[in-house]
């Protein structure tokens, strides 16, 4: 049987964009609260302020996602919650939330998959230099160590960082993610440090956790080159290098690309400037060993050279029926591909699928029901896809779905809605869409849904 006893099934959140409650309790101010007040860089002029109110209504979504059949639930932890300051002093009332969360999930048998980072950094770390300076990667230590003494007695499944390469990339190279700096020089460093808190952490968790399960979550895009044309061959390298080898190399190999360092250094924001931030012993440590390796997939590249025609960089030529309310591709083949390439080419000792999903915007009917059927039709294939992985011999062990309910999705604000639940964003009731009520049935009997 492809999907066995021991797969996890979940769904998956990340704090800024579900909690809400952005003063409450000692929180400090994020580079996200930051981002959103700056004009311009929000679609819908939005912020996180209320989000889900989940930092209210946490217990009522705990129990739906006990009524969905959910095995697991990953969420982030707030790192302004616990460490206000970045580091040093803890607050005792920003880790208690965690703490209740956590309580309540075991109680239920929901498994918490806990990710320490994801985006939400201090402003007051930001303000020393963010992640392009190195003390980040040892604040990171400092409060991945708070996190781990107040709850690692019972969370066994440990994400350390969520896609480095949006955090990095988008954060402080094209500016569209917080804090929306825009220096390729800035965000080479910045990926680094945060591949290195990576390394840092695993080790502190596998000294402090009994029994645990340490991973990263990377959004690897499977990509094609658009066409015969040597210049699109020499535009997927460049590609495949940036999105994947950079993060992929130094963790499962030990070093990074070279043709990637070489392709970096001829950005003028490194002139005059080296890679001696990459430190002797650095990638002995980005490369500790890990339990899983998280793999968020959404949609696949088609890679053309964008000086030789007007054509699009990255979204191949497909039909609106054939895209999301992203503008992302539907491709199902690409988690395939993904997943056996990650394989072959890393030996990665097991993969889980820490993100799939889809946004389109289906609202309740007057009886309150979502008939969500694109999004249902988006997971059902991403589950084949998966199906015929592991029937491959990739060891696959697990399928977060991306989202538990709509959220606040970053630079589009609310004008997303990813969840496999409908949030009112006025009364914050919620709505378990069709595709919900469908993906609780798979749970029970995956290999008798999926085919
Ligand atoms: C991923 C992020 C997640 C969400 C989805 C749609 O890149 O990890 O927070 O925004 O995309």
């Amino acid at each position: 049987m492809p999907f066995s006893d021991s797969f996890t099934w979940g769904t998956a959140t990340s704090s800024y964009q579900i909690e809400g409650a952005h003063q409450t309790d000692g929180r400090s101010a994020s580079i996200w609260d930051t981002l959103c007040d700056r004009e311009g860089a929000i679609d819908d002029r939005s912020n996180g302020d209320h989000a889900c109110d989940h930092y209210n209504r946490w217990s009522e979504d705990l129990d739906l996602i006990k009524r969905l059949n959910f095995q697991s639930y990953r969420f982030s932890i707030a790192w302004p919650r616990v460490l206000p300051n970045g580091t040093g002093s803890v607050n005792p009332a920003g880790l208690a939330f965690y703490d209740r969360l956590i309580d309540r999930m075991l109680e239920l048998n929901i498994r918490p998959c806990v990710t320490l980072y994801h985006w939400d950094l201090p402003q007051c770390l930001e303000d020393q230099g963010g992640w392009p300076n190195r003390d980040i990667a040892e604040a990171f230590v400092d409060y991945t160590r708070a996190v781990v003494a107040a709850l690692g007695d019972r969370v066994t499944r440990w994400v350390t960082n969520n896609e480095p390469w949006c955090a990095a990339m988008l954060g402080y190279h094209e500016g569209r993610h917080a804090p929306g700096r825009s220096n390729l020089y800035d965000a080479v460093r910045a990926s680094h440090h945060m591949l290195l808190s990576h390394g840092w952490a695993t080790q502190l968790i596998r000294e402090e956790v009994r029994n645990a399960e340490i991973g990263i979550v990377l959004n690897p895009v499977p990509g094609v080159p658009a066409s015969d044309a040597p210049e699109d061959h020499e535009a997927h390298r460049r590609f495949d290098g940036v999105f994947n080898r950079w993060y992929l190399d130094p963790l499962y190999k030990g070093t990074y690309p070279s043709d990637v360092l070489d392709d970096y250094q001829e950005d003028t924001t490194f002139a005059g400037k080296d890679y001696s931030f990459i430190e002797e012993g650095d990638t002995k440590i980005i490369s500790t060993p890990t339990d899983f390796l998280g793999v968020n997939y959404y949609s696949r590249g088609v890679i053309a050279d964008p000086n030789i025609e007007s054509r699009s960089h990255r979204i191949p030529d497909v039909g609106p029926e054939m895209r999301t309310d992203m503008g992302w591709e539907v491709y199902p083949t690409g988690l395939y591909d993904l997943l056996k390439r990650i394989h072959d080419d890393y030996d990665v000792k097991a993969l889980i699928v820490t993100e799939n999903g889809a946004a389109y915007d289906d609202a309740p009917d007057a009886d309150g029901r979502v008939q969500d059927h694109r999004r249902t039709s988006y997971i059902h294939g991403h589950l084949a896809a998966v199906k015929r992985a592991i029937e491959d011999g990739v060891p696959v062990t697990g399928y977060y779905v991306w989202s538990l309910m709509d959220n606040f999705e970053w630079s589009f604000g609310y004008t997303k809605r990813f969840g496999i639940v409908y949030v009112d964003y006025e009364t914050q009731e919620r709505y378990p869409k069709d595709s919900a009520l469908w993906l609780s049935q798979v749970v029970k009997a995956p290999n008798e849904w999926i085919k």
